[in-house]
């Protein structure tokens, strides 16, 4: 049997993987390996959460942010687009219309806006808290103090979701302004971690300059990290951001590394992205079938979707809340999968 082939046996053996091995399975991708690994990768999935799909109720409560991440199209220095803030009221409107359609977590994201203060975001937190108390409570607001985090989770939030977004600290700054570090990001990561949330992490795939030696790093501290919930999508171009000529990330490799991480961490959450659906019309199914299990459609307010506007062309932004979950359903009942009402949590527990 080929090295690459035997490398995914390994892999689903639970055996490490050095750096080298990463690399050598990135670089000898196949037809023929991605189907072997897919086999592999969607078996563990359903021997793990079935054909269950968690829904997560994403508010994007804000698209005003003081970074300025070079692929983002939200990113301060855009001043093409509209801002906005939700108001508290608003965004508890956006939790009962997502109860209401069976939604048991909701995700507030937003870009890193200063009017949110940790009293600001605690009391939003706790309000929440208490009208829903059977729900988790997911944030997903960038890079704050370990006190903020502490403060938050005390007021009831449950997880977050921050992207270490790339290890190496020289593709970092090739991403991102002086301002921001690999080292800072995985800093927070570990905070919250040990403060007791459950954490997603991740990378875009396909960002501009990464190589096979970047996704070999990523995997490797996603091993360390061992989060909860690994969110990986494609980067996709954004027409006001020095990377507008950019190729977006491909559909293949997306899948490729869902399904690798699949099998490295078999209980982990993996979210097929909205950037998957955007790159291609059946993308998100074909990452439930890598070995995803997590759907994220959008609870923000249809007026205010589409200016948060992270890449060019995302989709779902003229919809209902009802219609994406409605349309989310149906596409995954198609290739045998359920929606379920749950509040959908890890079984990757080991923090
Ligand atoms: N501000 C929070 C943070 O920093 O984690 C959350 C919002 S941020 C926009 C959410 C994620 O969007 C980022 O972690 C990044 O990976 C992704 N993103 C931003 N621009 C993107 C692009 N052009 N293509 C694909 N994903 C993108
Ligand atoms: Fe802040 Fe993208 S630069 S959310």
């Amino acid at each position: 049997m080929k090295e690459e082939f035997h490398l995914i046996d390994q892999l689903e053996m639970d055996q490490f993987l050095s750096r080298d091995e990463w690399i050598f399975l990135i670089e000898h991708r196949s037809d023929a390996l991605e189907r072997y690994l897919f086999e592999k990768s969607e078996a563990v999935r359903i021997r793990e959460y079935g054909h269950d799909i968690y829904i997560r109720g994403l508010i994007e409560f804000t698209n005003y942010c003081h970074n300025d991440c070079y692929y983002c199209g939200i990113r301060k220095s855009n001043p093409n687009i509209l801002r906005y803030r939700l108001s508290p009221s608003e965004i508890l409107s956006c939790c009962h219309i997502g109860y209401e359609l069976g939604f048991r977590t909701f995700v507030l994201q937003g870009g890193e806006d200063n009017w949110f203060t940790t009293k600001r975001m605690a009391e939003i937190v706790a309000e929440i808290h208490s009208h829903f108390p059977d729900c988790a409570i997911t944030l997903s607001i960038g890079e704050r103090s370990r006190e903020s985090y502490q403060a938050l989770f005390d007021a009831g939030a449950d997880r977050y979701l921050l992207r270490h977004e790339t290890y190496d600290p020289v593709h970092y700054r090739r991403l991102h302004p002086d301002s921001l570090s690999a080292v800072h990001r995985r800093k927070c990561l570990w905070d919250l971690k040990e403060i007791g949330y459950h954490i997603g992490t991740g990378f875009m795939v396909g960002s501009p300059f990464q190589t096979a030696e970047n996704l070999a790093d990523d995997l490797l501290f996603l091993k360390e990290l061992n989060p909860q919930m690994v969110g990986i999508g494609p980067f996709i171009p954004h027409h006001d951001t020095r990377f507008s000529h950019e190729p977006p990330g491909t559909l293949k490799l997306t899948l490729f590394l869902l399904g690798l991480i699949r099998l490295m961490i078999p209980k982990v959450l993996l979210p097929a992205t909205t950037a998957l659906g955007t790159i291609s019309p059946q993308g998100r199914e074909l990452g439930i079938r890598a070995g995803a299990n997590v759907v994220m459609p959008n609870l923000s307010p249809t007026e205010v979707r589409k200016n948060y506007l992270l890449y060019d062309n995302k989709i779902c932004t003229g919809e209902e809340s009802a219609q994406c979950r409605d349309c989310l359903e149906q596409r995954m009942a198609s290739i045998g999968y359920q929606v379920v009402v749950s509040r959908g949590d890890s079984r990757n527990r080991s923090i």
